[in-house]
């Protein structure tokens, strides 16, 4: 079992009104704890993890969920069998969420990634929209540490980011919309990225995300000694599919938004 620590734990810091991180992600609790009602997650999102957790195999694991929110895949985690694993995040009230829907053997630890953490000895690692909300370069690079230092030699990590390769989403296609903060310029590495959620063409929550290009998290995961570094496609669950949505969702995979990452601890030496 990983040492859990309460969210009392020194390391935690703690986070004032809903929607607004103690240190300055605007990240806003409504999205965030509303985003496992979205149907690109059962239809997409969650197939897409499963499919490449189950090859990694990872019953009986230890497993650590990275920027965890309300759990969603930290459940998962579980449902697939893992041993145990341990959900991280700096969102009290997202973990406080977490807890109440809470499995065998799940535990949550509060945690601010963007700093140095010790999270303990894990066989596998995920981060679902997680590395996206480091607000620099040093930040990513510290997150990206976090995760290697928190897993054994040979263990994997599954990340889903926004997608590197094509960043921006126009509103109106899609349930989100994701647009510069900044119009009418080049995109450049670290610039601030809305993620708007729509309905009914009307704006119902946002955050700010980062833009990275994928050269930089592949140099930043090598430096931290990851391996085997891969980008991989997005899976559909057809049995999910509405009848007449298929057009829609087979745009929605070949737009490949998020993008699947997924590396390798290099063994010891
Ligand atoms: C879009 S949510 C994703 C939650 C979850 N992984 C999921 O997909 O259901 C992003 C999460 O990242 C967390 N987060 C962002 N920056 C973080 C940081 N520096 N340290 C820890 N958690 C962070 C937020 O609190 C939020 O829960």
């Amino acid at each position: 079992m990983a040492k859990v620590t309460s969210p009392t734990d020194q390391n935690s810091r703690s986070h004032g009104d809903r929607g607004e991180t103690g240190y300055g992600h605007d990240l806003a609790f409504e999205f965030i704890s509303s985003i496992d009602q979205r149907p690109s997650r059962e239809i997409v999102l969650k197939p897409t993890v499963r499919h490449y957790l189950s090859e990694i195999g990872i019953a009986g694991k230890a497993a650590v969920d990275l920027a965890c929110g309300n759990g969603d895949f930290t459940r998962l985690l579980a449902e697939m069998g893992v041993g145990s694993v341990l959900g991280v995040d700096a969102s009290r009230d997202l973990l406080t969420d977490a807890s109440k829907r809470s499995g065998h053997g799940i535990a949550y630890r509060e945690a601010d990634l963007a700093v140095a953490q010790n999270l303990g000895q894990f066989d596998v690692a995920i981060g679902i929209f997680f590395l996206h909300y480091a607000r620099s370069v040093d930040e990513l690079r510290t997150m990206i540490r976090n995760v290697s230092v928190s897993l054994r030699p040979g263990a994997s990590f599954l990340a889903a980011v926004n997608n590197p390769f094509s960043p921006l989403r126009p509103p109106g296609k899609f349930d989100r919309a994701i647009v510069p903060e900044v119009q009418d310029k080049p995109l450049e590495e670290g610039d601030r990225l809305q993620v708007i959620k729509m309905r009914a063409g009307t704006v119902q929550t946002k955050v700010t995300i980062h833009y990275y290009p994928p050269e930089r998290y592949v140099q930043l995961l090598k430096e931290a000694g990851f391996d085997e570094i891969e980008w991989l496609p997005l899976r559909v669950d057809r049995a999910k599919v509405p009848q007449g949505q298929e057009q829609h969702w087979n745009d929605y995979v070949d737009e490949n938004e998020p993008a699947i990452l997924r590396c390798k601890l290099r063994e010891a030496v």
